[in-house]
C-alpha cells in the first residue's frame, strides 16, 4: 500500500511540471492565437502537410470557382471499355446488332418521350473516345461535367460552390469533389428509392 501511494504521489508532481510547462510555452507567444494574429500572408492550404492524402486518381478541373483552381476524381480509369477506339475504328462494322451485343447492358432511362435522349448527343459520332457537347466540342470522359453543365447548369452551378455533390478530401488541403458521374450514371441518372434496410425492434419490457 504505502509504495502504491509513492507512485501515484510522483505520477501528480510529474503531471503538474507538464502543465506547467505547456502554460510556459503558450505565455512565450506558442499559441495558436498569437501564430494566427502575427501571419504576414494568407495560409496556402495546398502545402499543409497533415492534409489527408488522397489514394484515388484526380484531375485537374479546367474550371475555376471564385478564381481558385481545384480537383475532380478521374474517371477515364473506372470507365471498363476505355480506350473505345479499341472496337470503334474507321473500319466498317460487319456484324449485325454489333450495338446490341457489345452495349445490350445500357439502357437509356434519361429524359422522357420526346426529350429521351439519344447516344450522339453525349458521344462523338465519329471519335468514341471522347464526349461532345450540342455545339460539337469535344468533352474528356475525365471532364463529362462540363457535359452534363450544358444541360443542368443550376446543379451544376451548386456543384462548383459545394451544395450539390461532395468534397473527397478534408478541409485542408487542395480541394477535389466527385465527378458528376462519380454518383449519376449518365445513361440513367435518377436514383432509385432508399428504404431504410433496418429498423429498431419495439422495445419489450
Ligand atoms: C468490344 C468492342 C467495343 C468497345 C470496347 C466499345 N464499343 Fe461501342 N460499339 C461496338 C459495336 C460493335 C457497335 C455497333 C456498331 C456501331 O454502331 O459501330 C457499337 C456501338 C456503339 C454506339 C452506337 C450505338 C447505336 O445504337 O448507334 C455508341 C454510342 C458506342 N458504341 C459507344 C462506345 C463508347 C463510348 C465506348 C468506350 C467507352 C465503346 N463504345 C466501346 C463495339 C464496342
Ligand atoms: C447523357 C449523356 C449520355 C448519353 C445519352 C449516352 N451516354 Fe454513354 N456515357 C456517357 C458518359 C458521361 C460516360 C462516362 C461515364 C463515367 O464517367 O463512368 C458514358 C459511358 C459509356 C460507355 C462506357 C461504359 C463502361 O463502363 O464501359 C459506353 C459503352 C457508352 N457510354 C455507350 C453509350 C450508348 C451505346 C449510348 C446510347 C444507347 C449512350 N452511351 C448514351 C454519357 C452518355
Ligand atoms: C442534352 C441535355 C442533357 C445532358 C447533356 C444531360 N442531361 Fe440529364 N437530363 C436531361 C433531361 C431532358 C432530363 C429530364 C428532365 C425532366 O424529366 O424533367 C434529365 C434528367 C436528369 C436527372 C434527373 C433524373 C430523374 O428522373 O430524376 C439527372 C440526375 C441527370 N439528368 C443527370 C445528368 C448527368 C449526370 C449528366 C452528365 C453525364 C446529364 N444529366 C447530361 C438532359 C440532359
Ligand atoms: C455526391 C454525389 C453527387 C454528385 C457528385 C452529383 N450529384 Fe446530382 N444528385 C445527387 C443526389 C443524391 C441527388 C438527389 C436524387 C434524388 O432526389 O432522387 C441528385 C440530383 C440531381 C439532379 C435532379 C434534380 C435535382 O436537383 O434534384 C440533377 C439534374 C443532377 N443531380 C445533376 C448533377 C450534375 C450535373 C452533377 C455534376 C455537375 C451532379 N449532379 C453531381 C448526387 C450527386
Amino acid at each position: 500500500m504505502k509504495k502504491l501511494s509513492c507512485y501515484s504521489g510522483s505520477f501528480w508532481l510529474g503531471l503538474g511540471a507538464t502543465l506547467l510547462t505547456a502554460q510556459l510555452a503558450m505565455a512565450s507567444g506558442q499559441s495558436l492565437l498569437d501564430k494566427i494574429k502575427g501571419a504576414t500572408e494568407p495560409v496556402d492550404n495546398t502545402k499543409i502537410e497533415s492534409a489527408y492524402t488522397l489514394t484515388a486518381k484526380t484531375v485537374q478541373a479546367e474550371e475555376t470557382y471564385q478564381g481558385g483552381t481545384f480537383r475532380v476524381l478521374a474517371r477515364k480509369d473506372k470507365i471498363t471499355r476505355y480506350r473505345c477506339s479499341v472496337c470503334h475504328t474507321d473500319k466498317k462494322v460487319l456484324v449485325k446488332n454489333g450495338a446490341l451485343y457489345t452495349h445490350s447492358d445500357i439502357a437509356i432511362n434519361h429524359g422522357k418521350g420526346q426529350n429521351k435522349l439519344e447516344c450522339i448527343q453525349c458521344h462523338d459520332e465519329k471519335n468514341r473516345d471522347v464526349l461532345s457537347d450540342a455545339a460539337g466540342t469535344k468533352i474528356d470522359f475525365d471532364h463529362s461535367y462540363k457535359l452534363c453543365g450544358q444541360c443542368h447548369f443550376r446543379q451544376k452551378r451548386d456543384w462548383l460552390g459545394g451544395a450539390h455533390g461532395k468534397r473527397e478530401t478534408y478541409w485542408a488541403g487542395e480541394r477535389v469533389i466527385r465527378n458528376c458521374t462519380s454518383c449519376h450514371n449518365p445513361h440513367s441518372p435518377a436514383f432509385k428509392t432508399k428504404m431504410p434496410e433496418t429498423y429498431s425492434l419495439p422495445l419489450d419490457d
